[in-house]
């Protein structure tokens, strides 16, 4: 069910628009700029004037006339150079309410055309500590997962693991050069792992030999040989399991644990297809399709190197090939950093001349870098790149700070407040990522995130547990909730920023960006606020009112608590702070 008056009154000035024989891209409404006068405003005028050199006002007034007396219309009026104002009746909004608050979709509706779609996001690679850059991809991509879902799309999520390229090899190179051979591989956890990779790189660095066993190893490998794929497949599971806890405690989950290793069957048949279609072509030893069209040239895309071996760009089209031939996928969206951009484009490209995807919508989401308060890429106070665990239990500690100890409050132990911790540290990590529009980057601030007040997750999480206390109190006082009244602007303005959420959420999954569902989330906790300042649910003076408040009440945790969700981060019941507030 779609509860929208947005959507209601688009679809309302559509057909008027037909009826008075005027372009219907101009027939929608937005919420109005000046709310004290009215609800919601139409500025389609404005631009049909220009298409039909006529006076904006007039067409306006033409269009007014025929909302005049439309059902829920409280009042239509022209202002301006030509700014149809649409008010309300409040019977309208308070039936809408009561609707919404009977939906178990809280009035948001579902997308008409479902679709097959593959998330390609985390992207962390083997053996590599996992740090702050590779929590934008899993947050967002997490976050756009829950979106789609619930817009009702069918989604695959893959995390695509980085597993098949020259890093293994120089790890497999590092490993034998100090153990003589990989007789101890299997004993070794991620830690060492993590150790042979960063000397490893040292070593490749300063040494063109070692660079070259590396390349060696690597091919090897690739070739299939099975001593080195034995040690490699311990290296990539205890990866796997590492990746997967940091995963889990910032709640990010996927479906597929495909790796650049499980795309490797079908390089083979890419480079045959490129082969067949007479786009491949040798350029120093190695095998190529060159993408020069159009005016802006692209370097091209290396299908297999001089040395045998294939690239990111081929196992990223194998991948392709596979996603749309195995999942059938109609849409597969990368989230990565705009470091990329230039590979995906050369990718998308090579797949169109491979026609692998016909049809498919390819489409790469980049977003900007975690900074520092000095603007440069996130560190720690050393200076080294900034982990994943060390960046949560900073978070954890802070939230700590607001907390009581175990022991303090009734019923709450060690593990209860510790649970709490995690939710709320993790609330603060991923609100304070969420809640910037994904292409730009974002400064991780150190001392405001985990606040309980002003733009945090935890402020949201926080207004979420308020409202549960209010519904406690009015339970043991016998109130109920009941039918929405209107009786003062305070309600009035909450229960229009309520029939919102539909679009919200809309807009979100078609713009693919949760900071609008964020900056939604944080408005109506706002104006909740404000209602709450003024509206008094025990003390409404009557009992239809206090019923009707505790309504609305409840529709904002709820609406609330599904934003949350969207977002990827969990709504405790209680926040063991002082939630009693107020009433
Ligand atoms: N492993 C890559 C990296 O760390 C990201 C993978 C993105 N996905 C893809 N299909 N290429 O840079």
């Amino acid at each position: 069910m779609n509860l929208s008056f947005e959507t209601e009154l688009n679809n309302l000035l559509e057909s008027i628009f037909q009826k008075l024989n005027l372009e219907t891209k101009y027939a929608n409404v937005k919420a109005s700029d000046r709310p004290d006068l009215s609800d919601f405003q139409c500025n389609g005028a404005l631009a049909l004037a220009k298409t039909l050199h006529k006076n904006p006002r007039e067409i306006a007034a033409m269009i007014a006339e025929n909302l005049q007396n439309c059902a829920g219309i409280d009042s239509v009026s022209v202002d301006g150079p030509g700014f149809i104002n649409i008010k309300l009746t409040n019977q309208a909004i308070a039936e809408n309410m009561d609707k919404i608050s009977a939906d178990a979709r809280l009035g948001c509706g579902l997308v008409d055309d479902p679709h097959r779609e593959v998330l390609d996001y985390g992207g962390p690679n083997v053996a590599k500590e996992m740090h702050v850059g590779h929590l934008r991809s899993g947050v967002i991509g997490e976050a756009i997962q829950r979106i789609e879902r619930f817009v009702g799309n069918e989604v695959t999520s893959d995390v695509h693991l980085g597993d098949w390229g020259t890093p293994m090899g120089m790890i497999l190179a590092e490993i034998i050069c100090c153990d003589g051979n990989l007789d101890k591989v299997e004993s070794y956890n991620i830690a060492q792992i993590t150790e042979f990779y960063k000397k490893a790189n040292i070593r490749c660095k300063e040494d063109e030999k070692a660079r070259e066993t590396a390349r060696k190893i690597t091919a090897a490998l690739q070739d299939g040989d099975p001593v080195l794929r034995k040690a490699w497949e311990h290296l990539r599971s205890e990866s796997v399991k590492a990746v997967e806890e940091n995963y889990q405690k910032l709640d990010v989950h996927f479906d597929l644990w495909w790796g650049e290793s499980d795309a490797h069957q079908t390089c083979g048949e890419i480079v045959a297809l490129a082969r067949r279609l007479g786009i491949a072509q040798l350029d120093e030893g190695a095998e190529i399709i060159r993408l020069e069209e159009g005016n802006k040239p692209k370097p091209p895309v290396i299908l297999v190197k001089s040395d045998g071996g294939y690239t990111y760009h081929t196992t990223d089209l194998a991948t392709i090939k596979m996603r749309v031939d195995q999942l059938n996928a109609q849409e597969i969206v990368y989230f990565t950093d705009n470091r990329q951009s230039l590979h995906f484009e050369q990718v998308f490209e090579g797949a169109e001349k491979l026609k692998i995807a016909p049809h498919v919508k390819l489409q790469h989401i980049v977003f900007g870098t975690v900074n520092g308060a000095d603007g440069k890429p996130f560190k720690t106070r050393d200076g080294g790149v900034m982990n994943l665990e060390t960046l949560i239990e900073i978070s954890k500690e802070k939230v700590r700070q607001s907390l009581p100890k175990a022991g303090e409050v009734e019923g709450y132990g060690a593990a209860e407040i510790e649970k709490l911790v995690e939710q709320i540290a993790v609330a603060a990590i991923k609100f304070q990522d969420l809640k910037n529009t994904i292409a730009s980057g974002y400064v991780f601030e150190l001392e405001d995130f985990a606040k309980f007040e002003g733009k945090t997750g935890p402020y949201i999480q926080y207004a979420v547990a308020r409202i549960n206390s209010i519904l406690r109190k009015a339970k043991a006082a016998n109130v109920c909730e009941g039918n929405v009244m209107l009786s003062m602007p305070e309600e009035r303005v909450l229960a229009l920023k309520l029939a919102q959420v539909h679009n919200v959420v809309m807009r979100a999954h078609s713009e693919k960006e949760p900071s609008i569902i964020a900056d939604y989330a944080y408005t109506l906790a706002q104006v909740f606020s404000s209602f709450y300042n003024v509206c008094s649910i025990m003390n409404a003076g009557s009992e239809i009112l206090a019923s009707s408040r505790l309504r609305l009440a409840r529709l904002v945790r709820d609406v609330l608590i599904l934003m949350l969700y969207l977002l990827g981060i969990e709504a405790p019941e209680v926040m063991l702070k002082a939630e009693n507030k107020g009433e």
